[in-house]
């Protein structure tokens, strides 16, 4: 018996792994995250399946579901938004089945700031212009920032800035950036990206907040960075026809010759 701990990707039901929905397709019992996992993942269980949505369960209650499925000898197909490495709670869930000597494995998904940047069609690291992304948020009722991770400090690197969690703070969020990045700095809110009804708002830092008005859906990730939208940077010096590279050797003295 094993837990399989699965991506369940950004919203569209098709940007799940393959061997995500294969998964789900071979688990007696799927656990998913109802606030945020598609419901229409669940046509993928088998039939008979239990399927339990835990939005409203305690870890203990969550942990009980699973301990019943041991006892059972089925396996079980545990599913939260996006991908398991960023803010999905899978932490404290596999540090009780490693206390329990109950067998997991974890399957990653989309995440969220991945499809909200292929829904603005954008690459977020553009030569010359930004090379490093900073997944954030800031605190909330239930997670405190830990010291030292503020928004000002991620800003003081200049880096594209994906802050998830946040845009009900989005007046804190301009104030604290502005500084750093400047009132004209680009930027863009992606509300449920590849969901049916997403939206997106592209402006400035001084405009974000009129562009967004009082628009009330939560599930919104705010993209912050010279990167957003540019149309001014250099091209990737590996595709340049000069570079010689071990895949495309140039020149009559290739760093890496090509071996017969
Ligand atoms: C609890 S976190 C889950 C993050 C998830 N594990 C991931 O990989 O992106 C929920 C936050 O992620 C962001 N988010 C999740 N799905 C989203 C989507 N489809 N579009 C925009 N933001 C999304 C929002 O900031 C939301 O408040």
């Amino acid at each position: 018996m094993t837990v399989h701990f699965i991506g369940a990707g950004p919203g569209a039901a098709d940007l799940i792994t393959l061997r995500g929905r294969d998964l789900i397709a071979a688990c007696p019992v799927c656990l998913y995250a109802g606030s945020l996992v598609p419901q229409a993942l669940l046509q993928y269980c088998p039939p008979g399946a239990r399927i339990v949505n835990t939005a409203p369960l305690s870890l203990d209650e969550i942990m009980a579901e699973i301990s019943a499925a041991h006892a059972a000898g089925q396996d079980v197909a545990r599913l939260h938004s996006g991908d398991l490495s960023v803010w999905s709670a899978m932490g404290e869930q596999l540090r009780r089945l490693r206390a329990l000597g109950i067998p997991y494995d974890v399957t990653p998904g989309v995440p969220s700031f991945a499809a909200a940047a292929a829904a603005l069609g954008a690459e977020l690291t553009l030569p010359g212009v930004a090379q490093s992304v900073i997944l954030t948020r800031t605190s909330g009722r239930a997670s405190a920032m830990p010291e030292g991770e503020t928004l000002e400090n991620f800003a003081r690197t200049g880096a594209v800035l994906a802050i998830h969690l946040s845009i009900h703070v989005l007046e804190d969020v301009v104030q604290t950036l502005t500084p750093h990045y400047g009132a004209d700095c680009p930027v863009a809110v992606v509300w449920r990206a590849s969901w049916p009804d997403q939206r997106i708002i592209r402006a400035t830092l001084a405009t974000l907040e009129t562009a967004v008005g009082a628009e009330l859906e939560r599930t919104a990730l705010i993209l912050v960075g010279p990167s957003i939208g540019a149309e001014e940077f250099d091209e990737s010096r590996l595709y340049a026809g000069d570079y010689d590279r071990r895949y495309r050797p140039v020149g009559t003295d290739p760093r890496f010759p090509e071996t017969a």
